[in-house]
């Protein structure tokens, strides 16, 4: 009943899909290998909020690779929609950083759902969710 499973066998490189998880949405996005290399690429110590926010390493830092689903999936990132700010959904490949954009105050989130400028506090929350199959993500 709390999970979902979802067929991403359809979101090719660049592209992003749009799930509702306990009545919130959740970005599924295949990044493209620019978008990860621009995201690793980061030092921790440039980021507002340092810590992974993902309920599947909760207690790594904010690097990329804790960002992703991890080693070999790196391209694949999955987040809450909601704005840690004062929870608007975030639009995708928008802001300053190439990655999200809260259109109600100005928050600009990078390609790894990262806080970078903005009054939001903290990087986009990460559901727990597992690959089932290269091409099915059980979220929940
Ligand atoms: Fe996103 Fe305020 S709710 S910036």
């Amino acid at each position: 009943l709390a999970s979902i499973d979802v067929d991403v066998s359809g979101v090719q490189p660049g592209m992003s899909l749009t799930v509702q998880w306990r009545g919130r949405p959740v970005f599924i996005r295949n990044r493209t290998e620019e978008e990860v290399a621009e995201a690793q690429a980061v030092e921790l110590s440039d980021l507002k909020d340092p810590t992974s926010q993902n309920e599947n390493a909760p207690s790594e830092p904010a690097t990329d690779l804790y960002r992703s689903a991890g080693e070999g999936r790196e391209n694949w990132i999955v987040m809450i929609g909601s704005c840690t700010h004062l929870g608007c959904v975030p639009l995708g490949q928008a802001g300053d950083f190439g990655g999200w954009f809260c259109p109600c105050h100005g928050s600009h989130y990078d390609t790894a759902g990262r806080i970078r400028t903005g009054p939001a506090p903290l990087n986009l929350p990460i559901p727990p969710y597992t690959f089932a199959s290269d091409t099915m993500i059980t979220i929940g």
